[in-house]
């Protein structure tokens, strides 16, 4: 499993937030490279500091700082070829953000030249930018005459990205690219390519259409595309395509009107398909079929032999309004909207990751869908926001990771909503994991946990402080005795950034560790409570106006106490965290090396297990990953494994 993930993620688009990440990794690489650790590695045979470096490489970190170091150092990079693959041309102002990773940001013909020479024969990853286009920008012939110097080693490009930045004028980015995919240019090897425009262009199909063209007539490995913000017209044009046919990964990014899933019709080796807009799946808005043999006119052999064999007059089998669109493949799927109606028409048995952003109502004319009527044997986690509790309508008995956001603003309709999810009767989803945002009162949470007795891990997003009742329910003896996880997490409304927009890293959390309340600070105290009036109290007398305490100082006395009553219970955290969104500030009340199976036996012998004894066998590390889908899979997978 791991490794088909890793193949699915290999080549995670190099844009926004995980630019972020990167120059993040890359800021601690750097502050890594002590004197010592790099005369240490240069001790290493060369083979194995080869290695190493490629091991840096595939982390996407620079090593071009670490050619300044040495000769040593400086020859062996330079004479491994694998370690240039990565390309990119752009000739206008560079974000400092594209060089924080490994890929060669060429600025100029020399080291464009110098790169291309020590990848030799390496498949490529080449990423071609147009844009910001200012005074200094050069002219779109200068600009493309250097593309042309990369894209005559096309036939070794195996990821190949398209990045059009804001503000390009649509006949910058046609001369920029013309005549570029004209023959003799080939991809034999492209296995992925990635267009991403930071706005819809439209026209961006005629730009290009010439590469599509070559696409179809050259490529064999092609497997995975990724449109950012491509208009609709060209999503449309690719279908036509039969390279379209062979993908098994498909994202398309942007705001566009809702997409029909015959836009897929015929990719049976789909596996993963990320569409940030609404699917529609009713045959009424079924789009035309593709048309035979695409713009090209190229003739399909295969179809052409079943429609000879058949002798059938019409084009297309099987015809509109029946026309099924079987995803039997897909196991990951993303979609920014859909209805149950919708879903329930899907065919996608294997899927095994669903994400559906907003879950949409079904119209009141029609008879809703029964409970746990839609059903997906094979469904392990799901992600889903919603007003409605018609999402129950999907039957996952594998379900164990939960991801749930109820959208409403009355507290008493979230009430509803989360008592009708967590209906208590058969078919009821039973996650181990689950993340729950949606304005529940606190009485109400009590329900929740009586009902997911199994619950190992659990995260609750909150708004605002928590009352006496919230605490009080996780101190009831019996609750979520299995318990191993809890974090809360109180959200920050997003601050305005700075309108330079220079920032190149996300703020960092930091991280403060405090102990269960010990019963010491409990008798000193008589209650917890003291230190919450504490400060404000003194402020008052000193006659200054009372600053409020941070959110912290007031959930911090409380949570301390959860942690020393569970503890108390036998039921002692393997962690319990809150995160302050607005304080930039992560704490941790009580941090253990528990498995669950270690603790049950301890609780069942009345007795607490010295802390770690279980650790390596029980939880392996699961390594942290940019990707958000391969880790949540990833980790639950192995805890399946337990
Ligand atoms: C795509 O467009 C949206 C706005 O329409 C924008 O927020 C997003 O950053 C764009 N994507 C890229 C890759 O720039």
């Amino acid at each position: 499993m791991p490794s088909e993930i890793a193949m699915y993620f290999k080549t995670e688009p190099i844009t926004g937030a995980l630019i972020t990440d990167k120059a993040n990794v890359a800021i601690a690489y750097r502050r890594s490279m002590t004197p010592r650790v790099i005369l240490t590695l240069l001790a290493l045979p060369v083979e194995i500091l080869a290695i190493i470096l490629d091991e840096y490489h595939l982390m996407d970190l620079p090593l071009t700082l670490l050619m300044t170091v040495c000769r040593t150092m400086n020859e062996v990079i330079k004479t491994t070829p694998r370690l240039w693959r990565r390309i990119l041309i752009s000739l206008d102002s560079m974000p400092p953000s594209l060089k924080a990773g490994s890929t060669m940001a060429c600025a100029t013909e020399k080291f464009l030249q110098t790169c291309i020479q020590r990848a030799r024969n390496s498949p490529l990853e080449a990423t071609f930018v147009v844009g910001r286009i200012d005074e200094s920008s050069p002219t779109p012939e200068f600009r493309r005459e250097r593309f042309r110097m990369l894209m005559s080693r096309s036939s070794q490009i195996s990821f190949l990205c398209l990045i059009i930045n804001p503000d390009t004028p649509l006949q910058v980015i046609k001369e920029s690219f013309h005549g570029l995919f004209d023959d003799p240019t080939a991809f034999p090897a492209l296995e992925s390519l990635m267009i991403a425009s930071a706005f819809p262009v439209p026209g961006l199909l005629e730009v290009f259409h010439p590469l599509l063209d070559q696409l179809e007539r050259t490529t064999v490995k092609l497997r995975s595309v990724y449109f950012e913000n491509v208009t609709r017209e060209f999503i449309l044009a690719a279908r036509e395509y039969r390279f379209w046919r062979k993908l098994r990964r498909v994202t398309i990014k942007g705001e566009y009107s809702p997409i029909h899933i015959t836009t897929f019709e015929g990719c049976d080796d789909l596996e993963f398909l990320s569409i940030s807009s609404e699917l529609l799946v009713h045959p009424s808005c079924a789009l035309n079929p593709p048309l035979r043999g695409g713009p090209l006119g190229i003739s399909d052999s295969n179809e052409m032999e079943v429609e000879a064999a058949s002798g059938c007059e019409s084009q297309y089998l099987p015809v509109h309004p029946e026309r099924k669109v079987p995803l039997t493949k897909v196991q990951w799927l993303r979609v920014g909207a859909i209805a149950m109606s919708g879903l329930q028409e899907l065919q996608i048995p294997n899927v095994k990751f669903l994400v559906i952003q907003s879950a949409l109502p079904d119209s009141a004319r029609q008879t809703p869908v029964p409970a746990h009527s839609i059903r997906l044997p094979n469904l392990q986690v799901f992600h889903v926001a919603a007003s409605h509790s018609e999402i129950i309508a999907i039957s996952a008995p594998e379900l164990h990771t939960l991801c749930l956001q109820v959208s409403v603003l009355k507290r008493a309709d979230a009430d509803r909503v989360v008592s009708s999810i967590f209906h208590g009767d058969e078919g009821m989803w039973t996650p181990k994991t689950l993340s729950i945002n949606a304005p529940i009162h606190d009485k109400h949470y009590e329900t929740l946990y009586r009902r997911l007795p199994d619950l190992e891990t659990l995260t609750v997003t909150l708004g605002d402080k928590p009352s006496e009742t919230f605490y009080k329910t996780l101190k009831k003896r019996g609750i979520l005795p299995h318990l191993l996880r809890l974090t809360l997490d109180f959200y920050a409304l997003p601050t305005p950034t700075p309108a330079n927009g220079a920032s190149t890293s996300t703020p960092q959390m930091r991280t403060v560790r405090y102990g269960p309340l010990t019963e010491g600070e409990l008798a000193l105290s008589g209650s917890y409570k003291f230190w919450r009036g504490g400060g404000g109290t003194v402020s008052t007398l000193l006659g200054s106006k009372p600053t409020p305490p941070l959110l912290s100082e007031q959930v911090r006395p409380a949570m301390r106490d959860v942690a020393r009553v569970r503890a108390n219970q036998h039921l002692e955290f393997a962690l319990l965290a809150c995160k302050y969104g607005a304080e930039q500030l992560e704490e941790i009340y009580a941090e253990n090396n528990i498995c669950n199976a270690c603790r049950k036996s301890a609780y069942l012998n009345g007795r607490v297990e010295p802390a770690g004894t279980h650790l390596n066998e029980a939880h392996p590390s699961v390594k942290t990953n940019v990707g958000e889908e391969p880790q949540s899979v990833e980790s639950n997978h192995l805890k399946a494994a337990e």
